[in-house]
């Protein structure tokens, strides 16, 4: 019998070495070295809401994870919660020594106690700074920073550094909206303004925000986004993130006008279909103005049932964002960080396939599925569905594909493996919709031991979720009820 570990751990995608995981916190990159810190009960696998920390994993290309001890304990004034981290280059917090950058930790407290008594400011937001790179962490002695103003759920914040108002900016979650707050040190912070209580998905309460600039792909036109987590009520139920685009003046958060048409017919604009992409937020400080972000790989549906015991919980490999600007729309995409090409060992490729009814594109393990990274354009799209198949020798599998008379995309892990830990995680049929003349479609999917990663037109759409198989999938086919055109097929073997 193969061990949990050996079945179920990610061959590249960060885990924990034990105890819980959830959301990414705090990340980072300085003197190149990208940090990541999450929410993580090291003692356990299932989280102890009274003793959160903040764990701690390092990397120079956001793909290899070394992991290092936790970074912040909970104590007597509560549960470390999420929050983010800052790169105070200017000091101006004062808490350099003159010699090391300081970095600001914004985390929020969650003081259990105080909860289970009834208050309902149990949670309030606090600092702390470390002057080794992250490693090693004094909490300020003057927290909070920012008192509960009396809204149960008021945390998550995450911070920034305005350049053009000169002036630090906290976004964070207020139950059913945005609060916003500015502050000159990072100790002391006046309320700017609020956002969200009439517009996005509201079929849950709000979490972990980030609100950034970021240019039109193509142009000099800079947009804001705002990104805003929320549990329950996501894309295919529990947990998920959606967006909203528009422009910030300093103090106030306002949806550009296209994109508040947008929401009218769509509701809801989600960074992706999936089932498990939550609390995804963004680096603080990468080069090159480029927006990486990180989620969690997984759903409070069923995060604390998933079929480890060891550790539980995993991060999406990380994207980076790109903003698009189309006649009637806007668009967030998401594309897998360019890092990741460099762990290509073998490829195959084939210019174009054409086959009836069905075709298959991996077996025999000429290629290992576990760590493989296909990319693939589907032409003509004329039969009613493009479904692929991932199978293994024990009958289970893994479908997803195109419905191209409902259009919609879908993903099926109902006969994925194991699935009776919980009934929201076996009935999982995901679904996408999709633009009705849809002619042709690219696919990249990233496949590890136990998820999928698939960004479709360029990262237009995007489905991440994990499956636990009995063993690895060893084989690919496409199956449809018509011709199948595919065109630069790319099946990479990632030696990682
Ligand atoms: C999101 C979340 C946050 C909270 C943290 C607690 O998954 O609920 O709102 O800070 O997890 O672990």
């Amino acid at each position: 019998m193969a061990t949990e570990e050996q079945m179920y751990r990610p061959n590249f995608h960060f885990t924990p070495k034990k105890g819980w995981m959830n959301d990414p916190n705090g990340m980072f990159y300085l003197n190149g070295t990208y940090h990541l810190f999450f929410q993580h009960t090291p003692f356990q696998s299932v989280p102890d809401f009274s003793k959160m920390h903040w764990g701690h994993a390092i990397s120079n290309d956001l793909i290899k994870w070394e992991e290092l001890t936790p970074a912040i304990a909970y104590d007597e004034k509560g549960a470390i919660f999420s929050g983010s981290a800052v790169v105070d280059k200017d000091n101006t917090s004062g808490f350099g020594d003159g010699k090391n950058v300081p970095i600001v930790a914004i985390f929020t407290y969650h003081d259990m106690k105080k909860e289970q008594a009834g208050a309902i400011d149990a949670q309030s937001q606090a600092i702390a700074y470390s002057l080794d790179n992250g490693k090693t962490w004094t909490k300020y002695s003057n927290n909070p920073v920012l008192k509960n103003p009396g809204i149960k759920d008021f945390r998550d914040p995450k911070v920034f550094w305005d350049a053009k108002r000169e002036q630090w900016v906290m976004g964070l979650a207020a139950q059913d909206r945005q609060h916003f707050y500015g502050s000159k040190n990072l100790k002391d912070w006046t309320f700017l303004s609020e956002f969200g209580k009439d517009v996005g998905g509201h079929g849950g309460v709000w979490e972990c925000p980030d609100l950034f600039p970021i240019k039109v792909a193509g142009t000099d036109e800079e947009k804001w986004v705002l990104i805003v987590n929320i549990n329950p009520g996501g894309s295919n139920g529990g947990s998920a993130a959606q967006y909203f685009v528009g422009d910030f003046d300093g103090k106030k958060f306002e949806m550009d006008p296209l994109f508040t048409k947008q929401l009218q017919k769509e509701k809801v604009a989600w960074l992706d279909m999936g089932r498990d992409n939550y609390a995804s937020v963004s680096f603080d400080n990468v080069p090159d103005n480029k927006r990486v972000i990180i989620g969690w790989m997984s759903n409070w549906d069923y995060a604390q049932q998933v079929p480890t015991n060891q550790w539980r919980g995993s991060t999406t490999i990380a994207r980076e964002l790109k903003l698009i600007k189309k006649e009637d729309h806007y668009s967030l995409i998401s594309t897998p960080v360019s890092e990741l090409e460099k762990y290509t060992s073998k490829s195959i490729k084939k210019k174009k396939i054409r086959a009836n009814e069905n075709i298959t594109l991996v077996k025999d393990n000429k290629i290992d599925l576990t760590k493989a990274v296909i990319n693939l354009n589907l032409k003509n799209l004329e039969a009613e569905t493009y479904t692929f198949v991932l199978s293994n020798k024990e009958g289970e599998s893994l479908t997803f594909g195109i419905n191209n008379s409902d259009h919609y995309l879908f993903l099926d892990r109902t006969k994925s493996g194991k699935n009776n830990f919980s009934e929201k995680f076996a009935s999982t049929i995901t679904k996408a919709i999709l633009d009705a003349n849809q002619k042709e479609a690219s696919f990249k999917i990233i496949l590890d031991k136990t998820s999928i990663e698939i960004f479709f037109n360029n990262g237009e759409k995007v489905i991440t979720e994990i499956f636990f198989n009995s063993s690895p999938f060893t084989k690919l086919d496409v199956v449809s009820k018509g011709k199948i055109e595919i065109e630069d097929l790319e099946i990479n073997q990632l030696n990682i």
